[in-house]
């Protein structure tokens, strides 16, 4: 095939997934605007879940406390003790979620994390701590009714375990751990993105808001409580915490403006995607941004690269099995667009061929084809922390002098090349900063935090108990 069809595909793949700048401007003002509808109603287009998080840490908490944190893709176990001034010591063990229980039994998702607590507690140098409280972090959309009582509203990254819709986590994991004869006592129930808010403001109390990117994608935030009236009853402290469940942005007519049919500006990969997921239709936002689905994209452009003749299968495409969904993950895409910025053409060939079961694709057309869905996902991240500021700014809860810290979290925003710079950049971008100007948007790497704050969420409950 000439060179000139690859490059005529290849424009065509620029203009579908390059957002225009009007059309970023106009996704952040909805955003912002649902954002604040989601604080009045409890059926908006953002869900912006009220996280009953009522005492903030200082960063003066101590203590010890046992935490199990469950994502998309692991489960982390550990012992955390904050020592204070912002300190902490964590020991913790991490395995795989394996693949079967995911589309198993949602009992089976809170016995699989009883059982690795239980293996935990074997080291003798922890099980020599208890009695322990357990913070425990759950990185899937609930509808909390206290700190440490929630119903599971959904599943999502592709998990799809049965019949424990609406019912309370802290009770199904409690449950799980009697059974094995574990007397611990679930104490807190956080989000991810709660999570990693909470450990950074232990760090430093000037953060605002957190971001995870990694299988999934959310967003937590500081919020004023008068503004949450959605909830009945009054919010015993001034500030709370807001997990906004951002993937769902763009799943239902906004609101705000219901004559926007195509919010989001989605291709034909991203509805193949979205028709072909578990659920369809949902989490629209998180399946253009996440780990979970970069890869994915990716592979659905590859696929079509072939069987239009642009590019080859090689030797390896059955083995890899290269037609079948998610047989790319994202840190492969990631790895392979690494080795390529790196310059080294030759290894970047021998991925395409083992890895993606392609032959004759030169190696900058599948890095343009990287570059061209990570950075879409850097711009929809942008429009997101830009809105939250926004929000934040309008509601006068914020200066526009006063720095506003965001703690991100997760591989994508860890690992994949450069993505942390061109994020701060865009951020920047949207802020309008000029050059000679400061940009107030800082966003602080929070690596494997979340944790942290479960714990960080018991001792600022507990000390509020005390002085009280
Ligand atoms: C979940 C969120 C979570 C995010 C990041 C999303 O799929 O709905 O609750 O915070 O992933 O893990």
């Amino acid at each position: 095939m000439a060179d000139y069809a690859v490059a005529s595909y290849l424009k065509d793949l620029e203009s579908q997934f390059t957002i225009p700048k009007d059309k970023l401007k106009e996704m952040t003002l909805i955003f912002k605007n649902e954002l604040e509808i989601g604080l009045t109603k409890i059926d908006g287009m953002l869900k912006d879940l009220p996280t009953f998080v009522y005492n903030l840490p200082d960063g003066s908490e101590v203590g010890k406390f046992l935490t199990a944190d469950l994502g998309g893709t692991n489960l982390r176990i550990g012992l955390v003790e904050l020592l204070g001034s912002g300190e902490f010591k964590i020991k913790k063990d991490s395995v795989m979620i394996p693949e079967a229980l995911k589309c198993g039994s949602g009992r089976g998702i809170f016995s699989f994390v009883a059982e690795n607590i239980e293996k935990f507690l074997e080291h003798p140098e922890i099980e020599a701590e208890l009695p322990l409280k357990l913070g425990f972090t759950f990185s899937f959309p609930v509808k909390q009714e206290s700190l440490a009582h929630g119903q599971i509203l959904g599943w999502s990254k592709e998990i799809e375990a049965r019949d424990v819709i609406g019912q309370d986590v802290v009770g199904l994991l409690q449950q799980s751990l009697h059974s094995r004869n574990l007397d611990i006592a679930v104490e807190a129930l956080i989000n991810d993105t709660v999570g990693t808010l909470l450990a950074q403001i232990y760090r430093d109390p000037r953060t605002k808001m957190s971001v995870i990117l990694g299988t999934g994608s959310n967003a937590a935030y500081v919020e004023k409580s008068c503004n949450i009236t959605k909830i009945s009853h009054q919010e015993p402290s001034e500030l709370t915490v807001i997990n906004i469940e951002w993937g769902s942005f763009g799943d239902t007519k906004s609101e705000y403006n219901p004559n926007i049919s195509n919010l989001l500006p989605s291709t034909k990969y991203d509805l193949e995607l979205d028709f072909e997921s578990k659920n369809s239709g949902k989490q629209r936002f998180e399946k253009m941004i996440s780990g979970m689905y970069l890869g994915e994209i990716f592979r659905l452009i590859i696929v079509e690269m072939i069987q239009l003749g642009l590019i080859h299968k090689s030797e390896h495409f059955e083995a890899m099995k290269i037609n079948r969904p998610y047989s790319i993950k994202t840190k492969e895409m990631s790895n392979f667009h690494e080795i390529f910025l790196s310059k080294n053409y030759e290894k970047c060939e021998e991925i395409s061929r083992t890895k993606f079961g392609v032959s004759g694709a030169k190696s900058e057309v599948l890095s343009k084809i990287c570059e061209l869905i990570s950075l879409r996902s850097c711009h929809l991240c942008a429009v997101g922390i830009t809105s939250v500021h926004r929000h934040l700014l309008n509601s006068g809860d914020l200066s526009k002098d006063h720095l506003f810290s965001v703690a991100l979290d997760g591989a994508l925003y860890q690992k994949y090349p450069n993505y942390s710079k061109i994020l701060q950049n865009l951020v920047c971008e949207m802020e309008n900063v000029e050059k000679d100007e400061v940009c107030r948007v800082v966003l602080v790497m929070a690596e494997d935090l979340s944790s942290i704050g479960a714990a960080a969420a018991i001792a600022a409950a507990q000390k509020k108990q005390i002085t009280n």
